[in-house]
């Protein structure tokens, strides 16, 4: 191994800042794998207005931990490695680009993460809904909306160019903002992908899709864990895991929403 790196989901791990650690319960195994590490957006631009009326973001005793997407009145979609939690630890923030003006909090009522998550293999099915109280409103300006949801088993095609958003670190360790970024990338090959990651021993599953930028420096970081990766405003992806924060060679990997979809539905019943 060339250095030491991290690979890890991409929740907020780690205290550059000294706050304190947020180890979700049953993500050690993802935690222990050397050089593993949760995604943050580099390389990217503050959100300009209400661009995003989808995104909350997931806090934990009150602090930032990942993102999410509002799929109805009462349900978010997010990682799985989000949500190892009880429900009163979390709390949901919606309607506001800035984590520390405006928007409106909800408790999470209920947790739902997939039945065959598996973060020791790969973050394998790493998807979960949650319940969240009062309900989300969907007013006539639309800084609060529910996002799109791709068809069941649609593929976004290689060469795609996709945008990720969240409120993660700025680089690897670094500064976490209280403004909303996004950035563009690309989707990519996935069986290059699965080959980037098997000298890890990481597969890249089938129910996954990775993107970055040919040149690495774009991507996502610690915080933006759950949070969405958007083709034409459709969440085709969830902010899985990564080796490092965008290492050149290692694309970011994103739960595949669309393999999901019928899972969605039948948990979201409003
Ligand atoms: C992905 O890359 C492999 C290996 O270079 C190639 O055989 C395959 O056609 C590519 N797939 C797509 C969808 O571009």
């Amino acid at each position: 191994m060339a250095k030491l790196v991290a690979l890890v989901v991409l929740l907020i791990i780690g205290t550059a800042l000294g706050s304190p650690q947020r180890k979700p319960k049953g993500v050690g195994a993802a935690v222990g794998l050397p050089g593993f590490t949760d995604p943050y957006i580099i390389g990217g631009d503050i959100v300009q207005g209400r661009k995003y009326p989808g995104q909350i973001s997931l806090q934990v005793d009150g602090d930032h931990n990942c993102g999410g997407s509002i799929v109805n009145a009462n349900y978010i979609l997010t990682a799985a490695h989000c949500s190892q939690y009880e429900p009163e630890e979390l709390s949901v923030l919606s309607g506001t680009n800035n984590l520390k003006t405006g928007g409106t909090r909800h408790k999470v009522t209920e947790i739902h993460y997939h039945e065959d998550y598996n973060p020791s293999d790969s973050w394998h099915n790493d998807v979960s809904v949650m319940k969240v109280d009062p309900p989300f409103q969907f007013d006539a300006d639309g800084n609060t909306a529910p996002v799109t949801l791709p068809e069941q088993d649609i593929e976004p095609p290689v060469g795609a160019e996709v945008t990720v958003i969240g409120w993660g670190r700025l680089s690897y360790m670094g500064e976490l903002p209280d403004d909303l970024y996004e950035v563009s990338i690309f989707i990519w090959n996935h069986s290059l992908c699965n080959d980037a990651y098997k000298p890890d021993g990481l597969t890249v599953y089938p129910e996954q899709i990775c993107a970055d930028t040919p040149g690495g420096n774009k991507g996502s970081c610690n915080g933006d864990s759950g949070g969405p990766l958007l083709m034409e405003n459709t969440v085709v992806g969830l902010v899985s895991w990564a080796r490092g924060c965008d290492e050149k060679g290692y694309p970011t990997v994103y739960t595949r929403v669309s393999a999901y979809r019928d899972w969605i539905d039948s948990k979201v019943k409003a």
